[in-house]
């Protein structure tokens, strides 16, 4: 496609995601009030300007986005990349999944996850509801919709934010940096992979790179190997593990990247996963860490991730709002890079030192 259209393809193809996506918190949230009033939870309304400045930010987000790709930080065909089908064909089950959310909030229930699993090999932060969501992680019907629901949620921005992380890395890996042919492949881990999206932006931007990715879940590692293996290229390593205790030796990896994590962890967890991202990496090996805003970074949306925390079920993200991460970076052990925010994400760059 020609550069001018295809952009223009981009642009409209993200304004489309971010109509739909606001068509349906809309709808959910009147169908929500008539069906189950009882479970609608008082939000805060929005300071003036909230919405424009959301705006904002997601036309910067788009643009760097595109500017990244045409840069060749990754294949521009990635921007229109996704599972679609699977996502129209699953589409009507995030409605026919409603009533049982609506029961679980208007009980308060957020412990109700499925009889088989085994609740001893999972921490106790993690056997719950994130979300809201039906099964929390531990179900293929989970797994099935998790994406689509995240897309939603970020009105058809969370790719364009897991994305963020690939330039910085690209950057900060000297080999790859100094145009010099690396030895042997890169080795990256992407700590809580889920269905692997990030992994999908990792395998577009480091086509020869060994690719590892661990979960807690299941069912979202046989959700993402579903999804990688229809990429081109070495099939990534899953591992079912928790991102505390990940079973690979000292000094392995090149890269550590975590994606939408951190706000869901207990503060303690939060920083052993850091001091396990730093025994992993080699010396000079980088960690990208991605997650949501904070106050402290964007002011403007405080409201916003209020209002996040009220509505999904988020036990940890009241925590994570007022946690200084580049203190657990620091205390793990790191030398921190700078920072960037993009949207509604904020980004973490830190060096094992060498
Ligand atoms: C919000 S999702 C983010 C998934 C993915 N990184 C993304 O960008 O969509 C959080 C993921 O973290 C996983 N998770 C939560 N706590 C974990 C832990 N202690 N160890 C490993 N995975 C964990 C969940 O199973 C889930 O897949």
């Amino acid at each position: 496609m020609v550069a001018p259209l295809a952009k223009l393809t981009y642009q409209a193809l993200q304004k489309g995601k971010g109509v739909f996506s606001l068509a349906h918190k809309e709808i959910s949230l009147r169908l929500l009030k008539t069906m189950a009033p009882d479970a609608v939870v008082k939000t805060l309304p929005l300071k003036p300007g909230t919405t424009q400045a959301l705006h904002d930010a997601m036309d910067v987000l788009l643009e760097r986005d595109w500017q990244d790709g045409e840069d060749g930080i990754y294949p521009t065909d990635l921007l229109f990349s996704g599972p679609w089908k699977d996502w129209a064909a699953r589409y009507p089950l995030l409605w026919l999944d409603s009533p049982a959310t609506w029961d679980r909030l208007r009980r308060r229930d957020f412990q109700d996850l499925p009889k088989t699993i085994n609740r001893r090999h999972y921490p106790a932060y993690y056997l719950r509801n994130f979300h809201n969501q039906t099964d929390g992680y531990l179900s293929d019907h989970s797994a099935a919709l998790y994406d689509l629901q995240v897309e939603i949620l970020f009105n058809g921005a969370a790719d364009p934010m897991r994305r963020r992380l690939l330039r910085p890395l690209k950057e900060a890996l000297p080999l790859l940096g100094g145009g010099e042919a690396p030895p042997r492949p890169l080795r990256i881990l992407d700590l809580a992979t889920g269905t692997g999206r990030t992994m999908h932006q990792l395998r577009a931007a480091f086509p020869a790179a060994q690719l590892v990715g661990c979960d807690l879940s299941e069912a979202y590692l046989r959700q993402a190997g579903r999804w990688l293996a229809e990429q081109p290229g070495e099939l990534p390593q899953l591992v079912q593990a928790n991102v505390e205790a990940v079973p690979f030796v000292d000094n392995w990896f090149d890269a550590v990247t975590c994606v939408f994590l951190l706000h869901e962890l207990p503060r303690p967890a939060r920083a052993n996963c850091m001091k396990e991202a730093f025994r992993l990496l080699k010396p000079g090996g980088v960690l990208a860490v991605l997650d949501s805003v904070q106050p402290r970074d964007s002011p403007q949306f405080k409201v916003l991730s209020e209002n996040f925390r009220r509505v999904y079920h988020e036990p940890f993200y009241g925590d994570y709002m007022a946690d200084a991460i580049e203190t657990h970076l620091e205390q793990a052990g790191f030398a921190l890079l700078p920072s960037e925010t993009h949207f509604l994400s904020r980004l973490w760059l830190a060096r094992k030192p060498a």
